[in-house]
């Protein structure tokens, strides 16, 4: 049968993608960030998924304010890079798991998750920046080491759905995924955050207390987590740190007590803190 191994919690920064296409991942503004995940990058090569689901969100590239669908699965046999004004990152195009993806779909739909189902969909750097840093450099001519099965969350347009639907989510899709007849290691990413906030009187808002404690609630406490209101993620992280919802979906398709593997938090990149978490499942 399919399992979920392991949950990886990661900011998508546009920035950071922008630093390793152009090669300047060692200076010194940068290297404190990338250095926090070497330990990833050994670790995703000595457990080699298989799959991975990656839920992220859309930043009006692939949707605009005509269609915001709260969680679109991409059901794609492929999925481009979408160019999101300086054309597309120099990165592989993500090769999607249309059998398991449908399998996804069915299980969850018929679970009461209305779903809605891309066929066709271009992935912004929500997506391809957590591929690039937890894969490494990865060029356009290369491909990525496995299919990946993108979920977007609408966080752009209120309301975007509570912590605690996304929760309920994960263990949908975690249902779903265990009843896949073929044997599969997938991981699942959940991207976005940390505090941050793009506009108005409080840009450049950062709360690395609260922070530290949403990471210390996913590796130890993800029933404190899945409580977490929207207007706490608004006053407390800024406008833009409602996208730590996404990470919920990915504690919530995890075993109750996991193992915490590695942990990396830094600031600053671009405007927000860098946080990222690896949990293994036991079962
Ligand atoms: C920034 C962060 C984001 O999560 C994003 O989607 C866009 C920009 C930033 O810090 O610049
Ligand atoms: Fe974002």
């Amino acid at each position: 049968m399919a399992r979920i191994t392991a949950g990886v919690g990661c900011s998508h920064v546009p920035a950071i993608g922008v630093a390793m296409d152009t090669g300047i991942t060692d200076q010194p503004y940068w290297k404190p960030v990338f250095d926090g995940f070497v330990k990833s990058r050994e670790w995703m090569k000595e457990n080699q998924p298989d799959v991975i689901f990656l839920v992220y969100n859309d930043h009006c590239t692939a949707f605009d304010a005509s269609c915001i669908p709260t969680f679109a699965l991409g059901c794609a046999a492929e999925f481009a890079p979408a160019d999101e004004g300086w054309g597309p990152r120099p990165v592989p195009v993500v090769k999607g798991h249309q059998k398991l993806a449908s399998h996804i779909a069915q299980s969850v739909i018929l679970d009461e998750f209305d779903l809605t189902i891309m066929n066709e969909m271009e992935v912004d750097h929500g997506l391809t920046v957590p591929l690039s840093v937890m894969f490494g450099e990865t060029g356009v001519d290369d491909a990525w080491p496995c299919p990946v099965i993108p979920l977007a969350v609408n966080v752009v347009q209120y309301p975007a759905p509570t912590g605690n639907r996304c929760y309920n989510l994960g263990k949908a899709i975690r249902r779903a995924i265990d009843s896949y007849p073929e044997d599969l290691n997938v991981m699942i990413f959940g991207t976005g955050g940390m505090s941050h906030q793009l506009q108005a009187e409080r840009a450049g808002l950062i709360n690395a207390e609260w922070d530290r404690r949403f990471l210390d609630m996913m590796a130890n406490d993800p029933e404190a987590a899945r409580r977490i209101e929207h207007v706490e993620y608004l006053r407390e992280t800024g406008s833009e740190g409602i996208e730590m919802v996404m990470w919920l979906v990915m504690r919530g398709a995890l075993d109750e007590k996991v193992t915490e593997v590695h942990r990396h938090y830094h600031v600053p990149a671009s405007n927000t803190a860098v946080g990222h978490i690896i949990l293994e499942n036991h079962s």
